[in-house]
């Protein structure tokens, strides 16, 4: 008898530890029911619109973060051979920007500046055993060649007319020596990459840090009615985003902020306004110098992930260029003046200071400045996909050291 109530008592304590365990893992990937969270308004001002010195073009015919739409492969065009251009017209075509990037951003043609190097070096194709037709077609829409190519369908989608690719094509003809560089920085091969050197945190050298600066006012004004100190919260952020079962999605700091300041002080701190990059860069920055380590295991938080991961690879915009297009198969490459970096290091220190932008950008507008760059209508801040893509970001990135508020070119 006492044998077998002794049994029963292991029992239940390992049925209890069993489910505790259950409880804390779901604690470490998911907002519990105790947080208090607004959930019924948008957490930016709706409706939703485009920084006013953005380009403001409207690109809703072409797939997005959250659409896809058909964009199918053209069939190969017929031509009469040999094509007929105006061989100026084509050259300047090559360095016009208003296609969306310009040639120059991915390929090394003579007499240019800064080129990229994401593509092929043109500067000999004049002496390629390649037909024109061939030409024609890979820049009208070079996916008849490659479904997955990393080259716009400049033709497909819009953004060249067939007599202007005969005037490009009439100029890749021409050329048929080896580029020579007017400066050592015009190869991107040789160019330096981008090393950054200053101290992030340093407030002579990081406009940012006065925002967290101001992070730490606001929290003992609007937040330490409830908490005394924020010292709880060194390494939370760490493991965000994490699952909201209330608002049946994956958020990230920034909405947190929002949501959580609304539900407790009525305070409508909306995304990327000042007080929330703040809130969300002190939140953070408890946390420097710990490693990421967001918990992905749970079902939700998985599926979420899965989904990221999958947006990843999406063609997007008129100029149909997936995040991998730039963040893998480009990465370590030059867009023209611009150096790609991977997916790994990517997220440990936003938000952050831009220079050249005189602006603080949290990572949620990172990204839409990465779908419009590729004529994508971007999302709302707090567009689940965002969210969808930064747990990816972050998981990925498990392990690499928080360093916030950080600074870039
Ligand atoms: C985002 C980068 C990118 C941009 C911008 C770009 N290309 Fe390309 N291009 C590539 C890549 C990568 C290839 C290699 C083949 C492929 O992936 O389709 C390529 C290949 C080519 C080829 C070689 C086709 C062959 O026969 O192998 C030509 C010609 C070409 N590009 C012309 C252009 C022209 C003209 C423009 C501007 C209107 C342009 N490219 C803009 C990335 C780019
Ligand atoms: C009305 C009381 C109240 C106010 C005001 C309040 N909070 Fe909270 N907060 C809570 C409670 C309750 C929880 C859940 C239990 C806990 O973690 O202490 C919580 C949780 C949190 C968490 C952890 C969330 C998680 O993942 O579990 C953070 C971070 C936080 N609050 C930050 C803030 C910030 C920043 C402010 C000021 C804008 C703020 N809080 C204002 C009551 C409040
Ligand atoms: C046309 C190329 C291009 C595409 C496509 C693109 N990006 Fe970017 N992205 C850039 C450039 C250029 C930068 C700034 C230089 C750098 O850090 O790579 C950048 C920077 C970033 C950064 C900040 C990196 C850092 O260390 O500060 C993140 C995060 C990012 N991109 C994510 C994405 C995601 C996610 C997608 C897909 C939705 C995407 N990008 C699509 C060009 C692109």
């Amino acid at each position: 008898m006492l044998a077998i109530h002794h049994l029963k008592m292991y029992f239940v304590l390992f049925v209890l530890s069993y489910f505790s365990g259950i409880l804390n893992l779901v604690h470490a990937t998911e907002f519990a029911a105790t947080v208090q969270l607004e959930a019924s308004k948008p957490a930016y001002n709706s409706p939703w619109a485009r920084y006013a010195t953005w380009e403001q073009k409207n690109w809703d015919k072409y797939t997005n973060t959250a659409k896809e739409l058909p964009s199918p492969i053209s069939p190969k065009q017929k031509l009469e051979i040999p094509i007929v251009g105006d061989v100026a017209n084509g050259k300047k075509l090559i360095a016009d920007r208003k296609l969306g990037g310009s040639c120059l951003a991915c390929h090394l043609v003579p007499d240019e500046h800064l080129m990229g190097n994401v593509g092929i070096d043109l500067t000999e194709i004049g002496t390629w055993e390649n037909d024109e037709e061939r030409m024609f077609n890979h820049i009208y829409d070079s996916r008849i060649y490659n479904p997955n190519s990393v080259m716009p369908p400049w033709g497909a989608h819009g953004l060249i007319s067939p007599t202007e690719i005969k005037d490009i094509v009439a100029y890749l003809k021409t050329l048929k020596s080896p580029v020579e560089f007017a400066e050592a920085v015009d190869n991107p091969a040789n160019r330096p990459v981008p090393v950054e050197t200053r101290n992030n945190l340093d407030p002579f050298e990081n406009p940012a840090m006065a925002s967290l600066e101001l992070g730490e006012q606001l929290f003992q004004q609007q937040c330490s009615s409830c908490h005394q100190s924020a010292a709880k919260y060194k390494g939370w952020a760490v493991k965000m985003p994490k699952y909201a079962p209330s608002l049946q999605k994956v958020l990230g700091v920034e909405e947190f902020v929002t949501r959580h300041a609304r539900a407790t002080k009525q305070l409508n701190y909306v995304m990327q306004s000042k007080e929330n990059l703040a809130l969300a860069i002190y939140l953070r920055a408890l946390s420097n110098g710990e490693a990421i380590a967001v918990d992905v295991k749970d079902a939700k938080t998985q599926a979420a992930f899965k989904r990221g991961e999958t947006l990843m690879l999406r063609k997007q915009g008129q100029l149909n260029l997936a995040c991998v297009d730039c963040h893998q198969t480009g990465a370590n490459k030059w867009l023209r003046g611009q150096y790609l970096t991977t997916t790994k290091g990517m997220i440990d220190h936003f938000p952050t200071y831009r220079t050249s932008r005189g602006e603080i950008w949290d990572i949620r507008k990172r990204l839409q400045w990465c779908n419009v760059s590729v004529r994508a209508n971007e999302l709302p801040p707090d567009a689940s996909e965002y969210a969808e893509l930064e747990l990816y970001l972050t998981a990925i990135n498990n392990g690499q050291i928080m360093n916030v508020p950080g600074i870039r070119h």
